[in-house]
């Protein structure tokens, strides 16, 4: 990382995760119902959520120096949702809003896949203030990671305070939007799956659509790194050196819920322990399997020690 660590503390420099914090509620079930299909679940229970906070709470729980900076309500889920990420060993910088704090419905089907809808409330009311207010984060941070969950325009300013301060941009294009080719032009690493690589390349997005073409438009346009996301097939890393896949852990996958986010917070972590992009990108690629085998975003994250169990080799030090 272009940012060493300036108080002399182990771990690398400091990651600033800045985005959404969400209460998920997560139903089970044996299949998604048809519209105006009433079933019944296996399960429900309440998990705390959010992109933003689950890529922290990832990074943390591998070792990463993390601080949240995103929107709650004045209600119960922001008391929950805070003491869950201080407990997971994040900083949290907390914002209020008179909006409740977000929601996402989550229904989880006997395969493994999810549907969700997110009612995003106090987190699309992170504004440019918000994110000016707090410029000394950006400062302090070797990685800024980004997600799409809260306004674009505190994204754009939270990737030109990262860029001023010299920190790695990592942006997980989720859930995708239009994004100009001046942003693109700041990320240092692009983190879409194949269909937000697809939406975001102006590609089709029927069928499979082919990562590396559209890997390949958004370096052109400016990208730093394009590390595309494949679900079970693993990850296509496409730079100005090339293109390399990197395949998936074999794992028996029981809920892919936050699989991105896991990698996301796993890859900025070793970025800001000074790993290059491959490696860092393996780190990642090993931490999401052992997220995918459990159910809930940030209760299936793994920790530092049971990743380095999982990959069967010592990964720190
Ligand atoms: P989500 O939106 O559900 O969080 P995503 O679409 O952003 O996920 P994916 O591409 O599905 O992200 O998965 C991210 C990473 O997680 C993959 O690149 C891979 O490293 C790991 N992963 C996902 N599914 C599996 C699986 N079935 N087996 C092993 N690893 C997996
Ligand atoms: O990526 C998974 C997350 O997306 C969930 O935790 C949910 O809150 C939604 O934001």
């Amino acid at each position: 990382m272009n940012k060493q660590t300036q108080d002399g503390s182990e771990g690398g420099s400091a990651v600033l995760a800045v985005g959404s914090v969400n209460m998920d509620m997560v139903v089970t079930c044996q299949r998604f119902p048809r519209p105006g299909e009433t079933i019944f679940a296996h399960s429900f229970g309440t998990f705390p959520g959010g992109k933003g906070a689950n890529q922290a709470v990832a990074c943390a729980r591998l070792g990463g120096r993390v601080t949240f900076l995103g929107k709650m309500g004045e209600d119960a889920f922001a008391e929950e949702l805070t003491e869950n990420l201080r407990s997971n060993g994040v900083t949290v910088e907390r914002l209020s809003s008179s909006s409740p704090t977000g929601v996402a419905l989550i229904t989880v089907d006997d395969a493994g896949e999810n549907q969700i809808i997110v009612a995003s409330g106090s987190n699309m009311e992170l504004s440019i203030e918000d994110v000016d207010r707090h410029e000394a984060l950006f400062a302090e941070a070797g990685v800024v990671l980004l997600q799409l969950e809260i306004p674009l325009e505190a994204v754009i300013r939270s990737v030109a305070l990262a860029r001023r301060h010299g920190a790695t941009v990592i942006l997980n294009p989720a859930p995708a939007c239009h994004l100009s080719a001046s942003l693109l032009a700041q990320v240092d690493i692009l983190t879409p799956n194949r269909i937000e690589a697809a939406q975001l390349a102006g590609l089709p997005t029927d069928g499979v659509p082919d990562a590396t073409a559209s890997a390949q438009t958004l370096l052109d346009r400016g990208v730093g790194a394009v590390v595309v996301t494949l679900g079970a097939e693993g990850v296509l890393i496409v730079t100005e050196e090339g293109e390399r896949c990197i395949p998936a852990h074999s794992v028996h996958a029981i809920d892919t819920t936050g699989a991105g986010d896991a990698f996301n917070g796993a890859l900025a972590c070793a970025l800001a322990e000074g790993r290059a992009l491959d490696e860092a990108v393996q780190f990642a690629n090993a931490a999401a399997a052992v997220a995918v085998t459990r159910l809930g975003a940030q209760v299936a994250l793994p920790d530092r020690p049971e990743l380095e169990l999982f990959v069967g080799e010592t990964v720190g030090s």
